[in-house]
C-alpha cells in the first residue's frame, strides 16, 4: 500500500467554492486534486492500492480531513475540475464522525495532529532538506506527509516531529507537492519490482 497525507492550510472546509474558478475560490483545493490525480492515476486505470489523506484547514468549519481509498474509489477523471467536484460533495457532509460522499471518498471532521495520532505511522515527512530517499529503507505502509503551497509550519512540524518520522527529500529543487507524490509511486514501484 502506497499512502500519503497531504496538509491543505487554506483549503476551504465549506463547499462555498466554485467550479468554476477553483484556485481562486477555494484556498488552492486545486493543489489538493492534482495530488489526487498523481496519487490514483495512471496512463489507463486507477492504483488500487493506495489510500491519499487530505487534511484541509481553511474556512470556514477546519478541520476536516478526505480520505481516499484506490480500490473503491468511482468517478475520478484526470480533470481538476471534476475532482474538485467531488470534494465540494465531500464537504456537504457536516458530520465530526467519517461518513462516505461518494465511492471511496470518506469525510471526517479530524485535525492534523489526531489523523497523526489516529494513523500511528511509520511516516515520512517529505521536505526539501531532508535525507536523500535513494539512501534510506522506506518501511512497509509508510505515510509520506507532505504540504501544499504553503510550507508546513512550527506547530504541524511539532505535530510530526512528536511522531519521529523519517525526513526525506526526492532531489535538490522545490517541487509541486503532486510532482512529489508522482516520484514517490515510482520509486516504490521501481522497488517492489526487483523484491
Ligand atoms: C510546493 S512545495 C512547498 C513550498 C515550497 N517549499 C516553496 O518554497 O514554495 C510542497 C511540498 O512538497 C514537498 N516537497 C517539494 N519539493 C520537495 C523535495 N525536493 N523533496 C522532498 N519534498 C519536497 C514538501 O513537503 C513541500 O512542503
Amino acid at each position: 500500500m502506497h499512502r500519503f497525507l497531504v496538509l491543505g492550510h487554506e483549503a476551504h472546509t465549506s463547499p462555498d467554492f466554485s467550479l468554476d474558478d477553483v484556485p481562486g475560490t477555494s484556498g488552492r483545493i486545486d493543489v489538493l486534486a492534482r495530488c489526487a490525480a498523481s496519487a490514483f492515476l495512471l496512463s489507463h486505470g486507477i492504483r488500487m492500492d493506495v489510500e491519499l489523506y487530505l487534511v484541509l484547514c481553511g474556512p470556514s468549519r477546519p478541520p476536516r480531513t478526505i480520505r481516499m481509498v484506490g480500490a473503491e474509489l468511482r468517478h475520478l477523471n484526470p480533470d481538476e475540475r471534476s475532482t474538485a467536484a467531488l470534494f465540494l460533495r465531500a464537504l456537504q457532509i457536516e458530520s465530526i464522525a467519517e461518513s462516505m460522499s461518494t465511492p471511496g471518498i470518506y469525510v471526517s471532521g479530524m485535525g492534523f495532529a489526531k489523523l497523526l495520532e489516529t494513523l500511528g505511522g511509520p511516516f515520512i515527512l517529505l521536505k526539501e532538506d531532508g535525507e536523500d530517499m535513494r539512501n534510506h529503507r522506506v518501511p512497509r505502509d509508510a505515510i509520506f506527509v507532505l504540504s501544499d503551497h504553503i510550507d508546513f509550519n512550527e506547530e504541524d512540524e511539532k505535530a510530526l516531529m512528536a511522531h519521529d518520522p523519517a525526513v526525506l527529500s526526492l532531489g535538490p529543487r522545490s517541487l509541486h507537492s503532486n510532482q512529489c507524490i508522482t516520484i514517490v509511486h515510482n520509486e516504490l514501484d521501481r522497488r517492489e519490482a526487483t523484491v
